[in-house]
């Protein structure tokens, strides 16, 4: 089996496991509680937060655990909104956010908000200049995903923090896809928020955070205990924090060395596919990409039927956005980049990561030239 959809999620690091068991067997506390089994967790809770804050540079304080990726953003969107409504109602953000702030945004507009859409360049770019000009006395928020899940384009996220900062605007970053694969720095680019994601770095499914800067307004979406400084309310995922600070740890020993290793399977594994079949167009620009995704369209072929190829031959990739996939639809991000939609319909995304090597990319070369050949034959007829 060969797995290549990291960007949907990955598989939990062994290390990880191990560091997480205890805290389903004997450490069962509260951290809450002030008894010696509450005291075993908080110090493990404040660990983790330690852990996390050191990947993403930003003080530990600043870290509010919540259950994944999605509730971090719409704890930004929606605490945010709520918090500033006397200072104004408009929002702006990019036609290639993932669902977790898109519908967010389309939940606010139908609460009165006015939402702005950026587009971005045939290569997924988003254009700063178009960012500023659309500021007014009305913004709120900025927010501008680190990395697109779909075709892995990085932001200008230090120039868009410059911009939001000169006109005293919040700036919110998605960086559940950036976190681990490319340095994230939450203080040096003037962030008020960042939402994480530990399932995507070697964590399990169920913790994530939003990174809230120090007297930022917004108001909690879960009201409740005081926990996590007040801004997210219930007992703690215990394990889960702890593992989520562990994948962290490591990926922050890693991130150098790991980066450039995938980076070298993803450009073997596009120069294979280049070099194997005709009419193919990489989408996303070149280098100002993340090192483990590569977004592929083959002309005169549907998506679905080569994922469902490579799906037999043990091969798991993903069209169209991690959580859509099953879903099959058009990708509004190659859409907003202005791409062909039939071409568009016969893209596939490749995610390397942790456990992928040459002999895995080697093996994806030897049978999709085939798939490839027979789908667009059986399309002809
Ligand atoms: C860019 C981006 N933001 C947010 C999310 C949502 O994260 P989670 O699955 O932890 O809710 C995802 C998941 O695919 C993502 O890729």
């Amino acid at each position: 089996m060969i797995y290549m959809d990291h960007n949907a999620t990955t598989p939990v690091r062994p290390e990880v496991l191990e560091a997480l068991l205890p805290y389903y067997r004997e450490h069962f506390g509260n951290p809450s509680s002030i008894h010696w089994a509450g005291r075993a967790v908080k110090g493990a809770v404040d660990a983790a937060r330690e852990q996390v804050a050191a990947l993403v540079n930003c003080d530990p304080s600043e870290v509010v655990f919540t259950s994944c990726g999605s509730e971090a953003d719409n704890m930004a969107l929606k605490g945010v909104a709520a918090a500033q409504r006397d200072r104004g109602n408009h929002i702006i953000t990019t036609r290639v956010e993932h669902p977790a702030v898109l519908n967010t945004c389309l939940y606010l507009e139908n609460q009165g908000y006015e939402i702005t859409l950026l587009d971005v360049d045939r290569e997924g770019m988003l254009d700063p200049a178009a960012l500023e000009a659309a500021i007014t006395p009305r913004t709120i928020l900025v927010s501008v995903m680190h990395a697109n899940n779909e075709t892995g384009v990085l932001s200008p996220v230090g120039t868009i923090g410059e911009i939001a900062a000169r006109y005293k605007v919040y700036f919110h970053c998605d960086a559940v896809q950036a976190a681990g694969k490319v340095p994230i720095d939450f203080k040096g680019n003037q962030l008020t928020l960042l939402a994480l994601s530990g399932h995507k770095l070697g964590a399990p499914k169920g913790v994530g955070a939003l990174i809230a800067r120090k007297g930022a307004k917004l108001h909690p979406l879960i009201h409740g205990g005081s926990q996590e400084r007040n801004r997210r309310a219930g007992t703690e995922n215990v394990a889960g924090i702890v593992a989520f600070g562990k994948a962290c740890e490591l990926a922050m020993q890693e991130m150098a060395s790991e980066s450039a290793r995938i980076a070298e399977l993803r450009d073997r594994l596009e120069q294979g596919i280049m070099s194997r079949i005709p009419d193919v167009r990489i989408n996303g620009h070149r280098e100002e990409r993340l090192p483990n995704t590569l977004n592929i369209s083959f002309a005169g072929v549907e998506a679905d039927s080569l994922l469902l190829s490579l799906d037999l031959e043990g091969i798991a990739v993903s069209s169209g956005s991690a959580c859509s996939s099953g879903a099959l639809k058009t990708s509004p991000v190659l859409a907003a980049m202005g791409i062909d939609p039939v071409l568009a319909r016969g893209s596939l995304r490749f995610s390397l990561g942790w456990g992928n090597s040459a002999t895995e990319v080697d093996r994806v070369l030897q049978v999709l030239p085939g798939i490839v050949e027979r789908l667009r034959k059986s399309g002809e007829k």
